[in-house]
């Protein structure tokens, strides 16, 4: 599990793990230092996110921190909004930003 705050992990989520008898690994810290933590390298077989997709300009950090954490033949499950209004992030930017990085690679 992981978050920008750590105030979050520390204060929600662990609780919630606590109080559900659930043991695993909380993160915080933003994308960008996630990516350079060389112990995520290919670490997860499946990555599942939501409401990450709000802003285009982040787009670039989670990709990036998405291709580091991933292992090879992984899948990333994404909950978000078709569009988010004033924001300008959602699913037809997020279509357009995967063909543009993804296209003809691997
Ligand atoms: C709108 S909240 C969604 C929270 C939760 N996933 C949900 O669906 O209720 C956006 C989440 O993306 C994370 N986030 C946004 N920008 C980030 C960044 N640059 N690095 C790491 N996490 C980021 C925030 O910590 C926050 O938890």
């Amino acid at each position: 599990m992981q978050d920008f705050n750590a105030e979050v992990i520390s204060k929600c989520t662990d609780r919630v793990f606590q109080l559900n008898g659930t043991t695993g690994t909380l993160l915080y810290g933003s994308w960008d230092e996630l990516k350079r933590n060389d112990s995520l390298r290919s670490c997860f077989d499946v990555i599942i996110m939501s409401e990450t997709l709000y802003n285009v300009q982040y787009y670039e950090s989670l990709f990036e921190m998405i291709e580091h954490c991933l292992a090879p033949g992984g899948i990333v499950i994404v909950g978000t909004k078709t569009f988010y209004y004033g924001l300008g992030g959602g699913l037809f930017e997020l279509d357009r930003f995967l063909k543009d990085r993804y296209t003809g690679k691997p």
